[in-house]
């Protein structure tokens, strides 16, 4: 029997409402009470903060079809040492995960190869090309826990509708990438001022606000969840906090780089400032800060998305769309949001546990006793530099390899093992 005491932690549970000091006991892979423990392995975590794992519910694994960006084994290494626990995984894999046999066999490598714990996310559409349905109930059965075709974004609004509908009587969530694409086509960057002074193509912001809109509506009239990936204006902001209010199943993401970034860094020219949606002003930047703020984006996620030195190294209008995430989401959010005391440490926390389990529709994700245990210690002190020579990831397209940084992963557990270990 395999058993663990993380002592003396700053202990914060956002689904308890939980923040204080004491001690985790763990037995064959669940939260037990310290007094079942016979002969621990004790870890002292004095000044350190412990709470249930992260989940990332936008995360390209990149198996099958371009395992030299990423493989299910390097992805979930880098989830570990990133404090993620569970990763949902984007099915536009090649071939994509549009059918029982694809999502069968990323389970298959996960169970052999992965860290952490991967959570298959089936297509809407056959191949993700938002023409005809994919095959929901079989890819349900299959073990999907939720649907997307991210990276691009069904633009027939009737098959959506019809989706959402399927959606619904499978029980599966929506995540939606949001993105009309005739107002996106050809666009590299933001539609915007720095767009003009570079002269480059611009991806305006209504893009995204018209799909935001009509998943609004769908969500409204169908009473089903749609989860909107990766928001990244004021006003798309400003449409999901007045959804929620009146009770829409509606729920938001934002990612570390569009807390942190804004389109004025494309002027260095460099790639790993290329992802969709694109980096947007400093004032919707201040948005997305406000909607982390009040609670209308109630999850944080990275969109990791990985690509090799050589598909990145080639000129700003020919790199594909994307960074990576996992290994600095924590230090990058700690260093945006909760070190200037925009929020707390158990607000971030939420963001990156309560909010993403909401989303997949777990309940009880917490550290009460027979839970699976599940968790992440970081040091909120720790002060470091990033190096991106130092990720797990197979991938180096970060935007934030050079970057000073506080909040550093201490302690990965699945399942009651230690995936991750630094510093403790
Ligand atoms: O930047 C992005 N990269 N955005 C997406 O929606 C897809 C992703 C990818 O798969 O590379
Ligand atoms: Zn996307």
């Amino acid at each position: 029997m395999s058993e663990l005491l993380l002592k003396n932690a700053r202990i914060v549970d956002p689904v308890r409402n939980i923040d204080e000091v004491g001690d985790i006991a763990i037995a064959d892979g669940v939260i037990v009470d310290a007094a079942a423990l016979k002969s621990p392995e004790v870890i002292d975590l004095t000044g350190k903060v412990l709470s249930p794992g992260f989940i990332d519910v936008h995360v390209h694994l990149r198996q099958p079809g371009n395992t030299n960006a990423e493989t299910i084994a390097s992805g979930t290494a880098a989830a570990a040492a990133g404090g993620f626990t569970s990763i949902v995984a984007m099915p536009n894999t090649s071939p994509s995960a549009d059918t029982a046999g694809a999502i069968e066999y990323i389970r298959q490598i996960a169970d052999a190869q992965g860290v952490v714990k991967v959570l298959p996310c089936g297509n809407m559409t056959k191949g993700g090309k938002g023409e005809e349905m994919a095959g929901i109930g079989s890819l349900k059965n299959a073990g999907v826990v939720a649907l997307s075709d991210d990276g691009k974004c069904i633009q027939d609004h009737g098959l959506m509708r019809h989706v959402v509908e399927y959606a619904k009587s499978f029980d599966l969530p929506i995540l939606d990438h949001c993105e009309e694409s005739t107002l996106a086509a050809g666009g590299v960057m933001n539609e915007g001022k720095w767009s003009v002074l570079l002269g480059m193509n611009g991806i305006p912001g209504a893009s995204e606000e018209l799909i935001i809109a009509r998943n609004i509506i769908f969500a409204r009239e169908i009473n089903w969840k749609i989860h909107m990936q990766h928001v990244s204006t004021r006003d798309s902001v400003d449409m999901i906090r007045r959804a929620r209010a009146k009770g829409i199943p509606v729920t938001g993401e934002a990612t570390p780089h569009h807390l942190s970034l804004t389109d004025e860094c494309v002027k260095k020219f460099d790639t790993n400032y290329k992802m969709n949606p694109p980096l947007r002003s400093e004032d919707d930047r201040q948005a997305l800060i406000e909607g982390i703020a009040d609670g209308t984006i109630t999850v944080i996620a990275t969109d990791h998305a990985p690509h090799t030195q050589t598909a990145k190294l080639v000129e700003f209008d020919h790199a594909p769309f994307g960074i990576i995430g996992l290994e600095t989401a924590l230090p990058v959010c700690f260093t945006q949001l909760v070190v200037p005391g925009i929020i707390s440490i158990p607000q971030l926390i939420a963001k990156l546990t309560a909010g993403p389990a909401e989303v997949l529709g777990v309940k009880d994700y917490s550290l009460a006793i027979g839970n699976a245990a599940d968790i992440t210690v970081f040091d909120p002190e720790a002060e470091y530099v990033i190096d991106k020579n130092t990720f797990r990831s197979k991938a180096r397209n970060t935007p934030f390899d050079g970057m000073k940084v506080r909040g550093k992963i201490n302690l990965t557990v699945v399942d009651g093992k230690i995936v991750y270990r630094e510093g403790c």
